[in-house]
């Protein structure tokens, strides 16, 4: 029920459409895929902050759709893409999407301290999102930043060597 019927990216996002297809040769054009799916997100994220309650970003089926008939590649293509990244969502998310990583570094260093501390501040648990639609809990693998381990990723921002408190705040 929460799918639009349709999706068009705004007259700003056509161009940068053009552009990103532009930047592979001709009769490549389905490797603009990604981009054109993290755009649509990014689309869906500025227009749903608006709304209230506020949503994140997320790809519409029909945004999926628009993309399999620009790029001219058949939508279950365009499918596989969109669930097969964790960085893409396929369902609507807060305003803030907090993803945890739970993988071997980040768990060695105490990323369950952060896990819980997060549930305990928002008030929901993992994969939920707050009745005032401004956080969504999800777990996620490794985000490349074991260094400063335990870390989380707020929306496109990277928050490291979390204690529960520094999580909280
Ligand atoms: Fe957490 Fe790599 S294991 S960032």
């Amino acid at each position: 029920p929460y799918q639009p019927a349709s999706f068009e990216f705004s007259n700003a996002n056509k161009k940068v459409v053009e552009e990103l297809i532009a930047r592979y040769p001709q009769g490549r054009q389905q490797s603009a895929v990604m981009p054109l799916l993290d755009l649509a997100q990014r689309q869906v994220a500025v227009e749903g902050a608006k709304a209230s309650p506020p949503v994140g970003g997320w790809i519409p089926r029909a945004a999926m759709d628009h993309i399999a008939q620009t790029l001219d590649m058949p939508p279950i293509k365009v499918y596989e893409v969109a669930t097969f990244y964790s960085m893409y969502n396929t369902a609507p998310v807060g305003k803030y999407l907090i993803q945890i990583c739970g993988t071997t570094p980040c768990w060695l260093c105490g990323c369950n301290n952060v896990i819980k501390a997060c549930k305990d501040k928002i008030g929901i648990g993992m994969n939920e999102t707050s009745k005032d639609g401004l956080f969504t809990l999800m777990e996620v693998e490794c985000l490349g930043a074991c260094v400063n381990a335990p870390m989380v990723q707020i929306n496109d921002d990277y928050f490291e060597d979390l204690t529960a408190e520094d999580a909280k705040r």
